[in-house]
């Protein structure tokens, strides 16, 4: 049976970056996300008994090689818990260009887990669902929850998944993404995660991790926004210090990037509540209140080098659709 499901890719506000178990992609700490509204995959599964081998097509590109075998490496997940043995035709696409820096593989994967299992007709909680996600890409398996998210660290495979905080009506925040990078990234977060401990920030890091993981709860549970802005503005350069002191280093920024964290800060000081987080990419995603966003998309055009500006606001998550 055919199926379609939309799922949105979301932004951390306490980053994962690093692994306890490489493989199961158990993170070293918790996270917390929201989903995006305006950054999603949609992707159909079907499984056929007629097909001859796995079929996948993204952005309107057969695929092959390493990136093939990731996605059909899952559909065999997904024929092993549902044991048939049928190959799938899977077509997915982005709403993002895919060299835009925004990671595909959150939304990709958790649309995919979705739709690949009610394919293969089973019918998983959204905890299994979260954890089968999290064994394509980590940071999916926060994309099956609606709204506000947190990806419990755990120790096991079997409690290390993601849940909802607060649905996505809670908290009328945006996320402003500048896109200013159109290049694949160089090093890959699942090549780059393997990278962290080699920083010596990096023990440092999962030491502050619990407290700093309470207090953006405590903020976000009290809707204060300051305190909420403070805690992911600081994160976001606590995960790139570890990134860019890792061996080897890895720097994604480029110029632009640390023009606009220069300018959002600017622009705080002059009253307009903003404030950043980058993920492995060079683009900057702004978080904002509702009513600011007119205002940082009016001044964000006023920089020059933006190349586009993607207006998020929080979202559901990973959800079955209608055919076309
Ligand atoms: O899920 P991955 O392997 O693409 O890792 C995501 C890493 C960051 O985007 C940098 C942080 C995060 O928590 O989303």
């Amino acid at each position: 049976m055919k199926i379609t499901v939309k799922a949105p890719a979301n932004i951390a506000f306490i980053k994962y970056w690093g692994k306890r178990d490489e493989k199961l992609r158990i993170p070293a700490n918790s996270s917390i996300s929201m989903n995006l509204s305006n950054a999603f995959s949609i992707t159909s599964v079907d499984f056929d008994e007629k097909l001859k081998g796995d079929i996948v097509k993204i952005d309107g590109v057969l695929s092959a090689g390493s990136e093939k075998d990731r996605v059909a490496r899952h559909l065999s997940l997904v024929r092993k818990i549902s044991g048939k043995s049928y190959y799938a035709e899977v077509v997915s696409k982005n709403n993002f260009p895919k060299a835009s820096g925004i990671a595909s593989s959150a939304s990709g994967f958790a649309a995919l887990t979705l739709a690949a299992s009610l394919s293969a007709g089973l019918m998983l909680s959204e905890k299994d669902l979260s954890i089968i996600a999290r064994l394509g890409s980590g940071s999916a398996c926060r994309s099956i929850p609606d709204g506000f998210v947190e990806w419990r660290q755990g120790s096991r495979s079997e409690d290390s998944y993601a849940y909802g905080l607060y649905p996505a009506d809670y908290w009328n925040i945006c996320d402003v993404i500048a896109i200013i990078g159109q290049t694949s990234k160089k090093v890959s977060s699942t090549k780059g995660h393997t990278l962290s401990e080699s920083s010596p920030f990096y023990k440092a890091r999962i030491l502050g991790m619990a407290p700093k993981i309470r207090e953006i709860k405590l903020a976000l549970k009290n809707k204060d926004f300051t305190k909420f802005g403070d805690i992911l503005e600081a994160e976001a350069i606590n995960m790139h210090t570890v990134m860019m002191t890792s061996s080897p280093a890895l720097y994604y920024w480029v110029p632009k990037t640390l023009e606009i964290i220069l300018k959002v800060i600017e622009w705080r000081s002059q009253g307009l509540e903003v404030y950043f987080t980058i993920d492995a990419g060079p683009n900057v995603h702004i978080i904002c209140e509702e009513k600011n966003v007119i205002n940082l998309k009016s001044n964000l055009l006023k920089l020059g080098g933006v190349k586009e500006i993607l207006i998020n606001r929080p979202a559901v998550g990973a959800r079955v659709i209608n055919l076309p």
